[in-house]
This record gives structure tokens, sequence and C-alpha cells, in this order.
């Protein structure tokens, strides 16, 4: 999908609808009001008339026979006190949603007289919101019973300053498509998406958009020491793929921020087999993996000054004839041993050769992201990915980054406690510590083989597909953590577009509280 920006009066729009976002606890503004004039006034009248409560993303439509836009859909930001920018990607994503599978293909969409002084933000989650919200997940059917023929959305510029607005559009675009990307990577089913799959779309990523690509094979794998990853891999008939993309964004900078990914392309538990029920959902078990390689692409497209390697071991974990059995030990690249108790907790046997090589390609930061634990879910539901870190400055800057974003992420302590429940008895180091915090003493396991590097580790297990269908997105995979990962990038590179709950500008100025 493109959006486009255009200089016409909000009146003049010819499009199949016009989208005017309202609060659903004041009288219209901006663009809304000067409409609902033209209209005589029908918007406001449905909404005193409580059609709808306006909570975020709840809409009115109406229709304007002989003006050039024909429809207007108006949308509800919520409560004006607790409008905050990333709300405009639901405006939008709600938006094409609701008139793209209503045959409606033109979206002229305007902005809330807050994106005044905030335009490059405000443009980029209307257009990350627009291109998300039309990706369906009818992929796989011939007659899809859900279409969205929305294919052209503008944003209407008004007075507000265009070149900011064109800035945003790009940023919004690179990151939309990002985001599509991780999730069509991620709902593509296992027979489909192997590893050897995986890692010829990164291949495809890194020569459309002049980025690095290595990919090491089960020889290379074993010659680097990788005892741990292969491990995992060796039940399987899909030979394992070790994705490495690099993007080269300041030369002259030892500064190497490490994205890892865990790209188990389907978990079914090994030996340690797990239930029938769900197992399906298993084929997103790579979608930390997924975001990285999304992530490597918008960073490719908008070229900040900071240099990043993505990393994604990708295998299968099958139970097999030639399967790691429980009780086995292997050896990782840093040659610590580990006692694998449970075939089922995989993703940290993959993840620690994946840290250890970031760290031997000279990594001054590392952020990994991995569907890793059950128990995540258990702690945080479907609300948010947990955080853990063992340095908790670079954490900090991590959620600062991450939170105008709109994903949710929430910081989990790290004690020395869960460090003794992964000690063995045999081997330095066992797979599984229980039942007790689970997702914590999956985070100290992983802490071995970070060495002293700044690490952040994000368990995406509840946050990277969903059950539910939402106004702005489709059930299933969410792209999460893309969009941290790019705002992480850019504060790191010194080009934060939106820190902190504030919003920068392209000249550094930043307004510490939104204009209301
Ligand atoms: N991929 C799973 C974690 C998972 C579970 C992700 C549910 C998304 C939804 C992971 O490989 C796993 O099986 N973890 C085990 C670890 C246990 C054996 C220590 C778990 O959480 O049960
Ligand atoms: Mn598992
Ligand atoms: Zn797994």
């Amino acid at each position: 999908m493109q959006v486009r920006l255009t200089n016409d009066a909000p009146s003049h729009v010819r499009t199949g609808a016009l989208v005017v976002p309202f609060f659903s606890d004041s009288s219209l503004e901006g663009v809304a009001k000067e409409i609902d004039a033209k209209l005589g006034g029908v918007i406001a009248d449905a909404l005193a008339a409580k059609e709808i409560q306006g909570r975020l993303g709840e809409h009115v439509l109406v229709y304007a026979k002989d003006e050039p836009y024909r429809r207007v859909l108006a949308i509800s930001l919520g409560e004006r006190s607790r409008f905050e920018p990333y709300f405009l990607a639901r405006y939008a994503g709600s938006a094409v949603r609701y008139l793209g599978r209503r045959n409606v293909e033109q979206i002229a969409i305007s902005l809330p007289i807050q994106a005044q002084g905030q335009e490059v933000a405000c443009a980029s989650f209307v257009s990350e919101g627009a291109i998300t919200g039309v990706f369906e997940t009818t992929l796989y059917q011939e007659k899809p019973d859900r279409r969205n023929v929305a294919t052209e959305v503008t944003v209407i510029a008004g007075d507000l300053n265009e070149a900011e607005l064109e800035r945003g559009i790009a940023r919004g675009t690179a990151l939309g498509d990002a985001v599509n990307l991780a999730r069509r990577l991620a709902i593509t089913p296992s027979n489909l998406m192997t590893p050897t799959r995986l890692a010829e779309e990164a291949a495809k990523v890194a020569e459309q958009n002049g980025l690095e690509i290595d990919v090491l094979d089960e020889a290379r794998a074993s010659r680097e020491g990788m005892g741990s990853f292969l491990s995992v891999a060796q039940g399987s008939a899909q030979p394992p793929k070790f994705i490495v993309m690099r993007y080269t964004g300041d030369p002259s900078s030892k500064e190497l921020l490490a994205l890892v990914g865990k790209g188990i392309t389907f978990d079914t538990g090994g030996i340690s087999i797990k239930p029938a029920e769900r197992m399906e959902d298993m084929k997103y078990d790579m979608s930390g993996g997924a975001g990285v390689i999304a992530a490597m692409y918008a960073i490719a497209k908008l070229k900040p000054k900071l240099n990043v390697v993505g990393i994604v071991p990708a295998t299968e974990n099958m139970p097999g004839g030639k399967a790691t059995k429980p009780g086995d030990i292997v050896t990782a690249m840093n040659g610590k041993t580990i006692e694998v108790i449970n075939t089922d907790a995989e993703g940290r046997l993959i993840l620690a050769d994946a840290l250890c090589y970031a760290n031997k390609l000279g990594a001054t930061k590392i952020v990994d992201a991995a569907t890793l634990t059950g128990a995540c879910v258990i702690a945080l539901g479907h609300a948010s990915s947990a955080a853990v870190t063992n340095d908790d400055a670079f954490a900090a800057q991590f959620l600062a980054a991450a939170k105008p974003t709109g994903e949710r992420y929430w910081q989990m302590p790290y004690y020395e406690d869960y460090t003794s429940a992964m000690k063995s008895d045999i081997a330095d180091l066992k797979n599984t510590g229980g039942r007790p915090a689970g997702t914590l003493t999956a985070a100290a396991f992983l802490r071995e083989f970070v060495d002293k590097t700044p690490w952040v580790h994000l368990d995406i297990a509840g946050t990277a597909y969903l059950d539910t269908d939402s106004p702005w997105l489709a059930k299933g995979p969410t792209g999460t953590p893309v969009r941290a990962l790019l705002a992480l990038v850019e504060s790191l590179a010194g080009q934060p577009l939106i820190a902190d709950g504030s919003v920068v500008s392209s000249n550094g100025a930043r307004s510490s509280e939104l204009k209301v």
C-alpha cells in the first residue's frame, strides 16, 4: 500500500472516504469541525445521540453524496487527556480496516490539531497504522473471505509542516512494511517457512536493501563450536541455518548493536514432546527471528548512523532417532557445558550460541527477542512482553525508546537465585530451573552467554501473536518487537523521532509535553 501526502484542502479532497478524528470527551475541532459544518452537523448529531461510546478506534460513518470525498468516517481517539501519538496508528489502522473491507480503495486521513509540532511522529504512526491495518491473515485462501482493498492512503497536510510530514511518512512506511514482513514470515507455516526458507527471505531483504548477509550452514556452525544450537537441530530433517545480517551506518565507530532473534521454525518440544492442544501455534516460535530480519529491513531503508548486526539461529525442534534426549550434555561456543533436562527448553539453547557469536563479532550492546517461556504468558498475559537485563542503564534507554511506540515491555528482576537454579550436578548448567520464575531462570541461563556486554532480553511469548482481532490489527502475528527495535536503534543513533513520551522534531527540539 502507498501512503502519500496531499496539500489539497480537506473539503476538496477527491477520495473514497475522508477520515477525521475526534475525542470522546470534547467537541469536534480542526478538520472534523470544518467538514461537519459543511455537512450540516450530522457528525456532531450522531455523537450527541451516543451512537458510540467513543473508545479509541470506534467510528461513525456518514455519506456525503455530493462532496468530492463521498463519505466521512469519524474515528475516536479516546479521551483527550489520554492521547498519545501512537494512538494515530490505531486510528489509521481502524480506518483502513473498516473501509478497506467495504470496497473503499482510496482513503484520505486527516490529523488532529495535536500533530502541530510533532509532524514526523504523527505522520509515521498514521502510515504505520494504515499499512499494518490492511494486512489480513487470509494469505493462503484461494478466495480470501476477508479482503481489504484499501490501496491508496493520502495524509492531508493542512497547515502542518510538509517536509516533516514527508519524513514521517517515509519512516512509517518503512516500519509498517517491516512489521508486515515479520507477520508474513511468522504466519507462514513451518512446512513452508523452513530454516532454509527463512534464510532465503533474509538474503532477499539483504540483497534488495544493501545489507551484508552471511548464512552459516551446519558444517560452519559446527566449526564455530555451536554445539548447543546444533543439539536442537539434530532431530530435524531440515538443515539448520544460522543467519547473520549486517548494516554499517557508522563505519568510523566501534559501537555495534546486535539484535538476536529466536528462529525456531517449529517447536514440537522434541523428545520432551508438547501436548497436541494448540501445538500449531508453535509455527510462531520464530517470531523473534522474524522481528530481527524485519528490523534489519527497516534499518536498511532508513539508514540511521549506527552499526547493527542481526543474528537469527534458525532450526526446527523435532523428536526423532537422532534427536537430543533428556540428560544429554552439549557444549556451547564459549565452552560452557549444558545438561539438557527438557528438550522443550530449546530456545535458550540456540540463543546461547547466538549470544556468544554476537560477542565474537564485537557487539557492544545486545538485545535478544524470543518467544521463550510459557511462564511469561502466565506472568503478564498478552498485555506486555517481559524485559530482563544485566545493565539497568541500557534497559532504561530501551524502555524509554520503546514506550512511545505502543509496544509494551515490563522489566523483571535479575537475582543470583535464578542463576543458582540453573546449576547442574554434572555439567556447568542445566537448561531448566523448575516451575518457579520460569521467565527469569531462562533469562539467567542466557546471561551466562552474554559475558559483560550490556544486554536486554525480551520475552515476547505472550505478545508476538494474538487470538483476537482489534479494530486496527488482524489477529495472528503482531509484529512485536519490530517497532521497539527500530526505536532503540534510532535512540542509539542519536536520532530519536519520539523519545520518552515526548517528540523530537528534525531540528532536535523536544516538546516535553504533548500539546493539548
Ligand atoms: N516456545 C516455547 C515457549 C512458548 C510457550 C511460547 C507458549 C509461546 C507460547 C518454549 O520453547 C518452551 O517450550 N518453553 C518451555 C520451557 C520449559 C520446558 C522450561 C515452557 O515455557 O514450557
Ligand atoms: Mn520449547
Ligand atoms: Zn520454543
